[in-house]
Parts: C-alpha cells; sequence; structure tokens
C-alpha cells in the first residue's frame, strides 16, 4: 500500500514527508494505523547523525499508538481493532532475559532492529523498490507501520492516543526509573536530576511509590513548577553548589534515590554524590553521547553506594505499559500537562525546533 511517511534522507537535512510502500505483514507481523506520535530526542540525534549507527533512508519516529488494522500468519496475542502502543524494547517473554524478573532487555530481535530490519532481516517499507529501513523497528512517522507482535502493547481502548503515545517512550522511562529499576520505597528522600519528560515521570513515579520527599533539580524555573504538579516537595535550580545544596538538604547524608534524567554525564556525577552513604541508589535513565565516560570516586561505592543503569525505565512492555496506561485511566498519573504542542504529519520538522527551542516537554503528532 502507498502511505505517507516523514523520511529522514540525509543527515544533517529536515525529514521529507512523501509516500513511500509498505508491504503486508508477513509471519509474526501486525499492520498498524497510527493515530499519534510523540516527538522524541532520539529521533531528533539520528537525524542530526550524531548517532554513529545510524542510517539513511529511514522513516524515523518511535513513540506511536494505534489501531490494528490487519495481522500477518501466526499472530494470536493481536487482532484487528486492537489499541497498541509501540515498543522499540519489545518484549518476547521466550527468551532468558524476558523469562527472568531482572531485566528488560529481550533478546529476541536485537540485531536485525538495531540494523533497521525487521526480524527476518527485510524492510516493508521501500520506494521505487529501494529498501527504507526501520527506525528503532518502529518507523511511527508515517500513517501505517508494519511491526513485530512482539513489539505491540495492547492497551486499553478508552485511553486517547494522544497520550497512550507518550507511554512508548519517554513517560515510561521516567516512571520505570522509580517503579521497576529503583524500586523506590514508601517514606523515602529521593532526588531527580532534570526535569524533562523522562525527569517528570520519574518524579511520578516516585510520588506513586510513596516517596516522603521528592526533590526535583532542573535548570528552567518553569520545568520545575511542572515537577511540582507531579509530586515534587522540593525544587532546586541547578548551579554550581547543587551536590552541596542536596546533601544539606537531606540531614548531611544525601538521598535514598537518585535519579539522573540529562544525559549530561557531570549531572550524573552529580547523582551519584547526591546518593545516600550507605544505601544511596544512582540509577541512571539519560542517555549519554557516545564515548562520553562517567568519572566516580571508588569510595563513594565502597562506602555503599550504587549506581545502576535504566532502559526504557525497566518495564517489560508487553505486561507493564498496559498496566501503566490503567493507572493514567484511574487518575493516578496526570499526563496532560506534558502535551505541549499539536502537530500534522507535515509539521514533523517543527516538532524538532520546539525541542531544540526548549519549547514545552512534548510534541504529538495526530493523524487523520
Ligand atoms: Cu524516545
Ligand atoms: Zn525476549
Amino acid at each position: 500500500m502507498k502511505i505517507r511517511a516523514a523520511v529522514l534522507e540525509e543527515f544533517g537535512q529536515p525529514l521529507e514527508v512523501q509516500e513511500v510502500d509498505l508491504a503486508e505483514p508477513k509471519a509474526g507481523e501486525v499492520l498498524v494505523r497510527l493515530e499519534a506520535c510523540g516527538v522524541c530526542h532520539t529521533d531528533l540525534y539520528t537525524a542530526s547523525g550524531a548517532d554513529p549507527s545510524g542510517y539513511t533512508p529511514t522513516v524515523l519516529g518511535h513513540e506511536g499508538a494505534g489501531v490494528v488494522e490487519s495481522v500477518g500468519p501466526g499472530v494470536e496475542s493481536l487482532a484487528p481493532g486492537d489499541h497498541v502502543v509501540t515498543l522499540f524494547s519489545p518484549q518476547c517473554r521466550e527468551c532468558e532475559h524476558c523469562r527472568d524478573p531482572r531485566t528488560n532487555l529481550c533478546l529476541a530481535i536485537r540485531e536485525e532492529q538495531n540494523l533497521g530490519h525487521l526480524p527476518d532481516g527485510s524492510t516493508r517499507l521501500s520506494r521505487d523498490g529501494e529498501p527504507i529501513r526501520h527506525f528503532m523497528g518502529t518507523s511511527t512517522f508515517a500513517e501505517y507501520t508494519v511491526m513485530p507482535e512482539i513489539a505491540l502493547a495492547k492497551v486499553n481502548p478508552e485511553a486517547p492516543a494522544d497520550r497512550t503515545c507518550l507511554f512508548a517512550c519517554g513517560l515510561s522511562t521516567g516512571l520505570g526509573a522509580a517503579m521497576f529499576t529503583a524500586k523506590v520505597t514508601a517514606g523515602s528522600t529521593c532526588v531527580v536530576f532534570g526535569a524533562g519528560m523522562v525527569g517528570l515521570g520519574a518524579v511520578a513515579g516516585c510520588r506513586l511509590q510513596e516517596a516522603e520527599r521528592i526533590i526535583c533539580v532542573d535548570l528552567s524555573p518553569d520545568r520545575l513548577e511542572m515537577a511540582r504538579e507531579q509530586g515534587a516537595t522540593d525544587l532546586l535550580e541547578a548551579d554550581e553548589d547543587t551536590v552541596a545544596r542536596i546533601l544539606e538538604m537531606t540531614g548531611g547524608f544525601g538521598a535514598d534515590y537518585t535519579f539522573e534524567a540529562t544525559g549530561l554525564v557531570q549531572v550524573m556525577q552529580q547523582a551519584v554524590e547526591s546518593a545516600r552513604m550507605a544505601w544511596g541508589l544512582c540509577t541512571i535513565a539519560g542517555v549519554a553521547g557516545k564515548g562520553e565516560t562517567l568519572d566516580i570516586v571508588p569510595r563513594l561505592l565502597i562506602t555503599g553506594r550504587r549506581v545502576a543503569g535504566s532502559s526504557f525505565g525497566g518495564v517489560k512492555g508487553r505486561d507493564q505499559v498496559p498496566e501503566l496506561i490503567d493507572r493514567y485511566l484511574a487518575g493516578e498519573i496526570n499526563v496532560d500537562p506534558f502535551l505541549s504542542h499539536q502537530l500534522s504529519l507535515d509539521d514533523v520538522n517543527r516538532g524538532f525546533e520546539l525541542m531544540e527551542a526548549q519549547d514545552g516537554i512534548r510534541s504529538v503528532i495526530k493523524f487523520d
């Protein structure tokens, strides 16, 4: 079929919205009609050419929500009409990692997905017979996408797609960092560095875990106000004394849990140093640039601090994204403030501009 999609033709150039071909889903694959898609930093990072593993031409986009249109042979968990959220982090439920509660890093399709292929090593996207690769296995800046069944979470159809798409990446990453990676305990003190989509999600996650104190650190007073709405109890404008001020606020010890959601290695260092002696756990959710390293004084570890990394918040996507969306529908997660701008697919480059200007938390593309 012919579909409209935003294609990255050349690194550093604007995406080009155009007509491309999308083939029928093969075995284990699903055709999804997209209703909404968030514009995320990872899309911009790849479009800019900064990611050395990037490729062109490709259809970007990985924060999608939509409705199943048809399914390929052997697909049993989804049927036409089901509402779904796309998962760049799949869950096959069968591999060694999927069967282990300690991780969400499914092993089933990693290599082909990293190459921009569907699991059988080919693409369904093409143009004049030339293959177009599937970015992050999702390619959701498009009216339709074909994805593996194991990379789609079936969600409550009552939840609007322009909200559920945020659970496809940033929001779940933040919520999950607090709920599933750190497993914040009730009554604890938490610090969240960064009040973008991931950091605000982490603040909400700490609140859901019944943390007593949630300190949020950011450069922007406006974003800190958003953190307060999500449950932050203390707001801190970042400066060179941030760590000293956090230690002062926590009786000289530091926090039980700290979260890093900026991707800046200097901030990661502050997050480690702000974790409490004896048991403080620092969770890194931000993605640093390729080749960057994190400096930690070993004494901080010997004296009991721990450091954990969190990819997609440790969320096992097919099982836990639907649960998070149910909690949103139950009124426990306030998603509306995150949706800052609504765009059409033709305005996708405007979404990148807004992100670079740090205007709002998320721009969401709506398809009609
Ligand atoms: Cu993302
Ligand atoms: Zn798996």
